[in-house]
């Protein structure tokens, strides 16, 4: 019994049972229990366990450590030494009232830890605050796992979607180029500016996971941290400063999970009804080039409902390729008459979308201002904090900073490009802050880090929703934290390299938009065709399309010229490639009645458009492990090619329901996998023979065959019908 000395539990008093059975019914009879065991303290949460405290396996260790940061191009090379850690093998438990324990853990009296555990009453709202001594910085917490559990979320994650098994350190930043330590574009990455990149780097990490056994976890620190999923019996989270508070939800069902979250870090709005209508094609180059585009894009029977020109500003060449000219103003040599130009287009329903970022380029007139009203984040000497971008210098809006966020808004977004008409705008980075920075607010760089992102989309949102244009404009952002989820209205995948690697190609866009709506942000797409062109290598014309049959089961399609337009296979290369895009076009906009309801639901129930199989078919234990397929909606199963030069595809159909293949209309039983025709343009696409909408799937495939193969004319048909030809050529005359 030596073990348990300092262990106690205080009954609640009569009264205070009434009161618990309130709390527990109305929080769907979920409520923090703590119970006493051989060695230690059990913490459920309704019947799921998620903390065991043992004297051999403390749940909290505390200590000191020192993290040195180094940052260049947004990418972050962080170590990191512990200089203290002990464990606290000592708790007592006490109860101050039915929906609310406290334990205090400790070594033999000392680094005296406090826990609290409120059960709440809104079924999401549980939550669990940890308190350390002052003179500490670091805690690192234990929670329960058991063998075969799986672990997801973690924001925007693209190599892993089950996080099991693997560590991932908490902190915006560049997603990394190739992101495969050991392979040739990662490792030349590395060696140019230390940009190569990890399985774990990415522009929106979240320290909020959902686990197979259905509770989700949602750390509030804004600090770094590292979630730690490598151990078979405990996830280990260690968490940097404060620790905080931590809230807690389960539910009987993914849907019930997905909702809590939704509930307490706020959902989407649905997108523009526009968005559905067509495809937005990234060109630029001037007004009447763009203009050009455009034609060439809609005599190949291209839905266009907006070009997207990035250099509205203007342009500056680097060795990178061409970039932006970082000062937020319309750039009327490059695009004379555009005011007009976005009125007379927007009448034949395609508008014109630009960019924005948070920085300012040092050679630009907004510096000067922002400047000189001290509105940019400062050093430690007190003066604008100067980054280099890749051969030009900026300063970074202090967005804490009510002034700074006001003129930026109001000055830059508003009136430059709201009131100039855009539609709407990629609105990028926020990842490159070093943790050095000193922000208006007071708070430390390193906990400002990863915050930025949310406060910049926030003043997006607020000049979208301020200028009354919510529900006309999108916005949509790479980086990302806990708080994106309420203001930003759209997200891409950022920059991935134009190839077919898992690391960074094609596929990595799947996990990656997965694992955010697991996190609770559920729409997304992604640059068509990839945008980092690096080290010789180029985008070729089925990768291009193999992108773009992707995108069709995506809420948005969008093209991206990349980092060096000419070297690259774009949409308007040629007629035969604005053919097959036009008609994977028309299939996304066929299904616009299905997709619209999908970002409704989004909106509504925080229901990502694009789902895990495991969200429907919970049963079937093949799907946990599924991350290159997902549904899109209920009743949608796709499996995106994502390897060159095949012409078939594998497919695991989930147990519980009969799937029809639509390019082919034939039915197969779940529960197994199977291999289907995957030719360029018929991406493996799957119905549930249920659905109430197959009717409409049935006439999309009806509607929109594939074209006559050009290759395969040339190659196979044609020189059958010239040698046929020349035979009767040679017979005829002959026969003279
Ligand atoms: C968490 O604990 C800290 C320190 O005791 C306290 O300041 C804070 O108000 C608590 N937060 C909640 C939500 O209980
Ligand atoms: C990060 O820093 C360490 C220590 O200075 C160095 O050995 C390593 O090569 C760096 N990694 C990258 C990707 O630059
Ligand atoms: C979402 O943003 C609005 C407006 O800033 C705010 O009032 C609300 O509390 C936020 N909700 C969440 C869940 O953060
Ligand atoms: C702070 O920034 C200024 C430029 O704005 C630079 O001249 C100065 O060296 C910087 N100080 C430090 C400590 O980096
Ligand atoms: C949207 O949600 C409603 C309510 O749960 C459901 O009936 C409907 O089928 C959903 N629509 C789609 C397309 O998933």
């Amino acid at each position: 019994m030596a073990a348990l000395r300092g262990v106690y539990f205080q009954c609640p008093k009569f009264v205070h049972h009434v009161l618990i059975w309130t709390i527990l019914f109305t929080s769907g009879c979920r409520a923090f229990t703590v119970r006493q065991t051989s060695d230690g303290v059990d913490v459920l949460l309704g019947g799921t366990l998620l903390l065991r405290h043992e004297r051999a396996n403390p749940a909290i260790s505390v200590g000191t450590g020192t993290t040195v940061f180094r940052e260049l191009h947004g990418n972050f090379n962080i170590s990191d030494t512990v200089d203290s850690r002990v464990a606290l093998p000592d708790v007592a438990v006490t109860q101050p009232s039915p929906s609310e324990y406290r334990l205090v853990f400790s070594s033999g009296g000392n680094y005296q830890t406090e826990m609290r555990l409120m059960t709440g009453n809104k079924g999401y709202d549980h939550v669990m605050n940890i308190s350390i001594p002052g003179n500490l910085d670091r805690t690192w917490l234990r929670l329960y796992a058991d063998d075969g559990e799986h672990v997801y979320g973690g924001g925007e994650q693209f190599t892993y979607f089950d996080l099991r098994g693997r560590s991932f350190p908490i902190w915006t930043r560049e997603q990394g180029v190739g992101r495969q330590p050991g392979t040739f574009v990662t490792d030349e990455a590395n060696r140019r500016d230390g940009g190569g990149g990890d399985y774990h780097t990415t522009y929106w990490p979240q320290p909020t996971f959902v686990s197979s056994r259905r509770y989700f976890c949602h750390f509030t620190t804004t600090d770094y941290m590292i979630m730690d999923f490598s151990d078979t019996n405990a996830h280990v989270i260690q968490m940097w400063g404060s620790p905080g508070v931590i809230h807690f939800g389960s539910a009987a069902n993914f849907r019930e999970i997905s909702e809590q979250i939704g509930e307490l870090l706020g959902r989407q709005p649905e997108l523009p009804d526009w968005v559905h209508d067509g495809a937005i094609l990234g060109v630029q180059g001037g007004t009447s080039e763009v203009l050009r585009y455009l034609e060439q894009a809609e005599a190949q029977g291209v839905k266009v409902n907006a070009l997207w020109i990035q250099d509205w500003a203007g342009r500056i060449t680097t060795s990178f390729g061409r970039r932006l000219f970082w000062n937020w103003a319309w750039d009327e040599n490059q695009y004379p008459g555009l005011r007009q130009e976005i009125v007379r287009q927007k009448e034949r329903g395609v508008r014109f979308l630009g960019y924005i970022n948070p920085h300012l380029n040092k050679l630009g007139d907004l510096y000067t201002i922002a400047d000189s009203r001290g509105y940019f984040v400062k050093n430690s000497t007190g003066q604008t904090y100067i980054q280099d971008f890749g051969e030009f210098f900026c300063g970074t809006i202090d967005l804490t900073n009510p002034a700074a966020f006001q003129w930026y808004k109001n000055e830059v977004i508003v009136k430059n490009m709201i009131e100039l008409g855009l539609a709407g705008w990629m609105a990028d980075f926020g990842e490159y802050l070093p943790p050095d920075m000193v922000f208006h607010n007071g708070v430390p760089g390193r906990e400002m880090h990863n915050l930025y992102p949310a406060l910049w989309a926030k003043a997006n949102r607020e000049a979208v929703e301020e200028s009354g244009k919510l529900g006309e404009i999108v916005f949509w952002m790479r980086a990302g934290f806990s708080g994106s989820q309420n203001y930003s209205v759209m997200s891409w995948a950022g920059d991935q390299f134009v190839d077919y690697s898992l690391g960074d190609g094609l596929a990595s866009v799947i996990p990656a938009a997965l694992s955010l709506g697991v996190s609770g942000y559920g729409l997304s797409h992604f640059d068509i065709g990839g945008f980092t062109s690096l080290f010789g290598i180029t985008r070729t014309e089925e990768l291009l399309l193999r992108y773009t049959e992707m995108a069709v089961f995506t809420p948005m399609i969008r093209t991206h010229e990349g980092n060096r337009p000419a070297d690259n296979w774009q949409v308007y290369s040629s007629d035969s490639t604005l053919q097959h895009f036009a008609r994977l076009v028309d299939v996304h906009v066929s299904l616009k009645d299905y997709i619209r309801e999908l970002v409704q639901n989004n909106s509504r129930y925080n229901l990502p458009v694009q789902r895990p199989l495991f969200f429907h078919y919970q049963e079937d234990p093949a799907v946990y492990s599924i991350k290159y397929q997902y549904l899109f909606g209920p009743d949608v199963l796709v499996a995106p090619v994502y390897m060159e030069g095949v012409d078939s595809w594998q497919v695991y159909l989930p147990e519980g329901d009969t799937w029809v293949h639509l390019w082919s209309d034939r039915s197969y039983d779940g529960g197994q996998l199977v291999t289907v025709d995957a030719p360029l343009g018929q991406t493996p696409f799957f119905f549930r023979a249920a659905s109430r909408w197959a009717s409409l799937f049935r006439t999309v495939a009806r509607d929109n065959p594939l074209p006559v193969n050009g290759t395969s004319f040339h190659r196979i048909i044609l020189p059958y019908v010239t040698a046929i030809i020349a035979i009767f050529v040679f017979f005829w005359f002959r026969n003279q």
